[in-house]
């Protein structure tokens, strides 16, 4: 099968399909046993990613389990600033921790040493591509700059990102060059997957919503404008799916402004404003994941208010955010049920 006949591939080329095509962000996750099992032969969370056999067999496990239409890349957003020489580690039970950003790290980032470090995880897309169903869409993704470069100012993970704002409006400078740097690598990086075999890409910018206006422009609109551009000008059939969490009262601006072809909603969106941007792009989204973890009426209601609302146009049937570790298994084979009865 061609790579533009594959259902969420027409989907982003503006079809509307019903019913819908759907995947799950996070879908190889803690959630399923058969992940944590494979999780716990990987010494660290990095090398997990770096290892194609695990990697390969992680990511077919919820396809296998559910059928989803499309398939992810299992990887993290934080191997590309590990590629360029970013001290990044992960801790059991805490998350990534980056180092603090400083002019002296970014003085040793190496752009050249990245493709040689992301070899692993561009064998893995060769192999899922060989492996997957004839029918199923291969997602490759990246972070998007903003979103990565907040775990590097306060070190880890800080409410609302009060550390990454504070350092982003004293020096600005710092925040530029270190934005500069990921696009760079990540339109590379997309670039691989996409020719290792990847459908489609996604970019997470799951900290864009902490942003005020003029933050939104140049920190999220303007480096995800930057990859888009740049995977385009080499790969112009590339199709990109933008996902800016927490944003939706600025997505056509994100929209017109970044370029990218389709855009992923979380649950606090507006039904209004989702159905005037499924007008102009394909919109995913947008169940709002504790309804996995609910179950019952709570997970009926949320699946069919969706398939009822977005039914006008291009919609792939996805979560707000990411599937979380004790969402039932059996939820989640409910939901693909409901979704594939229209
Ligand atoms: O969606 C998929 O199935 C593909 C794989 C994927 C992972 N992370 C695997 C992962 C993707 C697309 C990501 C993206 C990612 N990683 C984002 C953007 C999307 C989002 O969820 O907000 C961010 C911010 C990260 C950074 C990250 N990675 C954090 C904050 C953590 C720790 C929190 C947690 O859930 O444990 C991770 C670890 C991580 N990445 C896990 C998985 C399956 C869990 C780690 C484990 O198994 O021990």
């Amino acid at each position: 099968m061609k790579s533009q006949d594959r259902a969420v591939m027409r989907v982003l080329s503006g079809e509307k399909i019903w019913p819908p095509p759907i995947w799950m962000m996070r879908q190889a996750g803690r959630y399923l046993p058969e992940y944590r099992q494979v999780r716990a032969k990987a010494k660290n969370f990095l090398e997990f990613c770096y290892s194609p056999d695990l990697a390969t067999e992680v990511t077919l496990q919820p396809i296998r389990r559910y059928g989803f239409d499309a398939s992810i890349l299992f990887s993290d957003i934080f191997v590309v600033p590990d590629a360029i020489g970013y001290p990044v580690r992960f801790e059991e039970g805490r998350g990534p921790v980056l180092e603090p950003l400083s002019r002296d790290l970014i003085d040793r980032l190496e752009q050249e040493q990245a493709e040689d470090h992301l070899k692993p995880v561009i064998e893995t897309v060769s192999r899922l591509r060989a492996e997957l169903p004839a029918e199923t869409t291969l997602l490759g993704f990246c972070g998007a700059p903003w979103t990565v470069a907040c775990y590097s100012v306060a070190g880890h993970t800080t409410q609302d990102q009060v550390a990454a704002r504070v350092g982003a409006y004293r020096d600005p400078d710092l925040m530029q060059r270190f934005i500069d740097e990921l696009v760079t690598a990540s339109v590379r990086y997309l670039i691989r997957q996409l020719d290792a075999g990847a459908d489609a890409v996604q970019i997470f910018d799951t900290w864009a919503g902490v942003l005020d206006e003029a933050g939104f422009k140049r920190w999220c609109v303007e480096p995800t404008k930057r990859i888009v551009t740049g995977v385009k000008a080499e790969r112009p059939d590339a199709k990109i799916i933008g996902f800016p969490k927490a944003s939706s009262a600025r997505a056509m601006s994100y929209i017109e402004g970044t370029g990218v072809d389709a855009i992923g909603f979380d649950w606090t969106a507006p039904d209004s404003l989702a159905l005037e941007i499924q007008k102009r792009v394909p919109i995913q989204g947008n169940l709002d994941p504790m309804r996995l973890v609910a179950g019952g009426a709570a997970l009926e209601e949320g699946v069919e208010h969706i398939l009822r609302t977005f039914d006008k146009g291009p919609l792939v049937f996805n979560l707000g955010h990411g599937v979380t570790p004790d969402a039932d298994p059996e939820n989640v084979a409910r939901m693909v049920e409901l979704v594939k009865k229209g």
